[in-house]
């Protein structure tokens, strides 16, 4: 291009490029020529685009613009020339859509000034194997947000060394505007979510934790007649939260069965101290009282939302149930007797053994795991039989730490209603 019609050039559309100008090929110089009228004509029109001619080495991170559209020099208050710099500057972040997964979806990928500074190099080299982008920019421009969508064609040019990226802009700050408040509504109701869930989660565990109270004060007061020492609720405790551990249960699970299993016998509050005192055999009308107390405990359980409550109300009622479907109150049998039941079953007969009673001696500990295993298939499930075998070593442990103290307290008044 002469210098002549490149200084007339420069004036009508204000070109501050360095391609027209420079050691460039003639078919590059062309082609840009007749882009940027084509562009200007457009402009002209009242296009809404924002177009745009982008230039970059492809070994070099400098990138200048050869035209832009008059609104982007509004919108910048910049130059041609100092145009890539300022916006560059400007930027607070850039959404790249791209597509990604299996199978493919469009996705939004945001990035900060910071990171587009480092990936800058290799975003464009994405670009350029790409031959297209579409971006959405965030620039603040007078402490006013801004936010102009970006779609570019990428050509490289190899005799030249050049790349340009024919772009068109669209000022697109209305929608973005809708979308970011449309976020930070989205924010600010997870986390009411997230407080209002905190805020029940802390409600239910305030009245778990009362009921709690509730029941282990009735456990308590239940105690004063029937296990003075406490040492039966305590070693049935640990006995369950061996074969609960052996069986795998969570330990949420774990947890509910050794609350549960203190609360077995709670029904007992309903039972006159006549019959739940008396020295010596009860006759079978009395011991058809006795019977009661699984139901009467299952009542007093009954309609707790948490979990320790339903288990123990399961527990209250199926404790005295047997594998063979003699036990009451309803002669449940194998399966049908739930698991909490079955555990709660054998671990209260064996103390009940390995305790002293007013109706009975104490057996010795090898006496009363040979009588677990006789009654296996019969009154108790084998495979907490078979789990209880495996964990004798822990439950002599249990048996031996607690059992003398048992011992030193019978001398005082103690249940007497039998395997309770
Ligand atoms: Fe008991
Ligand atoms: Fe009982």
């Amino acid at each position: 291009m002469k210098a002549q019609s490149l200084n007339s050039f420069k004036q009508k559309f204000n070109y501050d490029g360095q391609i027209l100008a420079g050691p460039y090929s003639q078919s590059l110089k062309k082609r840009l020529f007749k882009a940027m009228i084509h562009l200007d004509a457009l402009e002209q029109f009242g296009s809404p685009v924002i177009p745009y001619i982008a230039a970059w080495r492809p070994d070099d991170n400098y990138i200048w613009y050869e035209y832009c559209g008059k609104r982007f020099h509004e919108l910048l208050g910049t130059a041609t020339a100092k145009l890539a710099d300022s916006f560059r500057d400007q930027i607070v972040s850039r959404y790249l859509y791209r597509y990604q997964g299996n199978p493919l979806a469009l996705v939004k990928v945001t990035r900060d000034k910071k990171q587009l500074d480092r990936l800058r190099p290799g975003l464009r080299r994405v670009v350029m194997r790409g031959g297209e982008s579409e971006a959405v920019y965030k620039v603040v421009v007078d402490g006013k947000p801004l936010w102009l969508k970006d779609l570019a064609k990428v050509e490289i040019f190899v005799e030249d060394n050049i790349v340009l990226s024919w772009g068109s802009l669209i000022n697109v700050s209305s929608e973005m505007c809708l979308e970011e408040a449309l976020q930070g509504a989205q924010q600010e109701l997870n986390t009411h979510k997230e407080n209002l869930e905190l805020l029940v989660d802390k409600r239910t565990r305030a009245l778990h934790k009362s009921q709690l109270d509730v029941l282990s004060r009735l456990t308590r007061a239940l105690a004063c007649r029937d296990d003075e020492t406490g040492l039966h609720g305590k070693r049935l405790r640990a006995y369950s939260s061996i074969i609960g551990a052996a069986l795998g249960l969570n330990k949420g699970l774990q947890w509910a069965l050794s609350k549960a299993v203190l609360m077995h016998d709670v029904g007992k509050v309903g039972i006159a101290d006549a019959i739940l005192l008396k020295k010596g055999r009860l006759t079978p009308s009395e011991f058809d009282v006795i019977k009661t107390h699984c139901q009467l405990g299952a009542d007093l359980l009954q309609g707790g939302d948490s979990k320790l409550l339903q288990v123990a109300r399961v527990v209250a009622l199926t404790h005295h149930e047997r594998w063979d479907g003699s036990g009451y109150p309803h002669g449940l049998q194998r399966q049908q007797i739930p698991l909490a039941g079955r555990i709660t079953a054998l671990c209260d007969v064996f103390d009940a053994l390995t305790s002293p009673r007013c109706y009975k001696s104490i057996w010795s500990f090898d006496d009363a795991v040979d009588e677990i295993g006789r009654m296996r298939d019969i009154h108790f499930d084998p495979q907490m039989v078979d789990l209880f075998m495996a964990n004798l070593a822990k439950i002599r442990l249990v048996t031996e730490k607690n059992g003398e103290v048992e011992k030193a307290a019978a001398s005082g008044p103690i249940g007497c209603s039998g395997s309770s």
